[in-house]
Formats: structure tokens, sequence, C-alpha cells
């Protein structure tokens, strides 16, 4: 009578732990759990049994059981950062005829700070488009990535972006091909005035954690979209210095409308 009790009171009071109070207790208790290439992490997994010590264990297809510490009621698995450790692991207790389980998904990713930035082809002073590329190499899961060109800190309007390129890098990383992605954009010419700072911002969306990377464009962009400029006002000053030259103002305006003629 007074167990059942105690089980009711221990129901009311941990209601989302079904089985009478006891829960695994995982650490980081999160379901998806990011983890940079080359970075270690430790998941503890611990179950306390009222009646007798708990039997706590991570299993999964992959894992190791040299990374795994198993002591009594808890388990520990370590994660050594590399890419085949991506993968759902689950903690399985027993306590008594009761057992529990906790999946984790544990996602390495690769995601350097190694963007590449090129004005490939410039034509300034015409009607045509700058084309402006922006790479970013050795990274994992390409399709958690997106690309955009910001002006100071806002999404620039008005580019055109073509569809990305993906392609494999030669180095691998544990087994496993490492990627590059190419963003192209196609700015319109001097139609607009030079940006102050143009930046190419990759994002990688890791369930809710958001990593961006930043590359300001190469200044000789935007140095050759003003030089063009100025060299076309310096181009427009020489010539007016070849007819002033060949044709100098005279004192008698009349005189000079002849000669002109
Ligand atoms: C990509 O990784 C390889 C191997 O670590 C390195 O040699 C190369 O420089 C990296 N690429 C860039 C653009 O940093
Ligand atoms: C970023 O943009 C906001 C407006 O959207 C502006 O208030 C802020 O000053 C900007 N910051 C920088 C560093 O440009
Ligand atoms: C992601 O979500 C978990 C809960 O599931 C939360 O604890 C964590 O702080 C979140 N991380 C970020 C970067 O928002």
């Amino acid at each position: 009578m007074e167990f059942s009790l105690a089980l009711l009171l221990a129901l009311a009071t941990v209601p989302f732990q079904p089985g009478g109070g006891q829960s695994l207790h995982v650490d980081p208790p999160e379901p998806e759990v990011a983890v940079a290439r080359g970075t270690s992490l430790q998941v503890t997994c611990s179950l306390s049994c009222d009646e007798d010590i708990a039997r706590v264990q991570w299993r999964g297809l992959d894992t190791d059981l040299g990374n795994v510490q198993t002591l009594p009621g808890s388990s520990i698995l370590s994660i050594h950062g590399m890419l085949t450790d991506t993968g759902t692991r689950t903690c399985v207790g027993s306590c008594g005829t009761r057992t529990l389980q906790h999946r984790t998904m544990i996602l390495v990713y690769a995601f350097p700070d190694q963007l590449v930035v090129s004005p490939e082809t410039l034509a300034p002073g015409q009607d045509r488009e700058v084309e402006v590329s922006c790479t970013a190499h050795n990274i994992s899961g390409p399709d958690r990535l997106s690309f955009a060109l910001l002006l100071g800190n806002q999404t620039l309007e008005g580019v055109r972006a073509q569809e990305p390129e993906l392609e494999e890098e030669t180095q691998e990383a544990e087994g496993l091909p490492l990627f590059r992605m190419t963003q192209r954009w196609l700015l319109p010419s001097l139609e607009t005035p030079p940006p102050p700072a143009l930046y190419c911002q990759v994002t990688m969306q890791l369930f809710n954690l958001t990593l961006t990377h930043k590359m300001e464009l190469p200044a000789s962009v935007i140095t050759l979209w003003i030089g063009s400029l100025v060299l076309g006002l310096l181009a427009l000053a020489f010539l007016a210095y070849r007819l002033w030259k060949r044709y100098p103002p005279s004192p008698h305006p009349d005189t000079s409308s002849c000669t002109l003629l």
C-alpha cells in the first residue's frame, strides 16, 4: 500500500517520466548534437535504480565498444570528431524489469573558414554584368549549406544567383569525401554606384545551430569598378587637353570659331 502511494506520488510529481520516477539522464540532453570535425565529445547516460544497480549501455550499429566506457549505473560514449562518427546512438538502461531508451543523433560536420572569392570576369564601364563567385572548401553535408551576397549587413537585391556547383575535393576525411561548393552571381555593372563592402556569406544549418562564415570580395572588384570610372574621366581629360592644345582658346571668340571652320 505504502509503495503504491509512493509510486503515485512519484508519478504525480514527475508526470513525464514513465514507469515510476526513474528516467535516463543524458548529458548533453538534446536529441541531436552537432560536433565540429576534430572535436571530442562525451555523452554520458545514467540511470539510478532504487532496488538494484541499473545496467546502462550505449548502443548503435556502428558503435565501437572501445568508445564506450560502462560503469555501474552509467555509460559514457566518447566521440572523437571523425565524420564517420555521424549516426544515431541509443542508450539503453534497465532497472529491474523496466527498460528505458534515449536516442542521440550525432552529426559530425566539416565547415572550416575556407572561403575563396573571385571576380572572374569584369566588364567595367559596359552594359555587361560582373560575375563574382564564392567557394566554400573542405565541407561536409553540402545540402545544409546556403550562400548570400551581402552589402554591408544586408542581402544584396537585384543580383542573379546561378545554380550552385558541387565538386569533390581531392582530399578525403576518414575515407569520406569532402566537398567544395561554388555559388556564382551576376552583378549589374556600373549602373549602380560601387558598394562600400560586398561580402559572400555562407551558412551551414545544423538542426537549430546556425554557423556562418563571411569573406569580403577583393577590393580589386571595387577599385576596378571605381577605376573604370576614373580611367574614363582621365581619358576625357586627356582628349580635352589635346583639343585645347590643338585649338587653344582665343581671347576673341569670333576669330576662333573662324579658325575651327
Ligand atoms: C582543403 O583541405 C586541404 C587538406 O587539409 C588543404 O590542403 C587545402 O588547402 C584546403 N583548401 C583550402 C581552400 O583551404
Ligand atoms: C546592420 O543593419 C541594421 C539595419 O538592418 C543597422 O541598424 C545596423 O547599424 C547595421 N550594422 C552594421 C554593422 O552595418
Ligand atoms: C538547440 O535546441 C536545444 C533544445 O533542443 C537547446 O538546448 C539549445 O540551446 C539550442 N541551441 C541553439 C543554438 O539554439
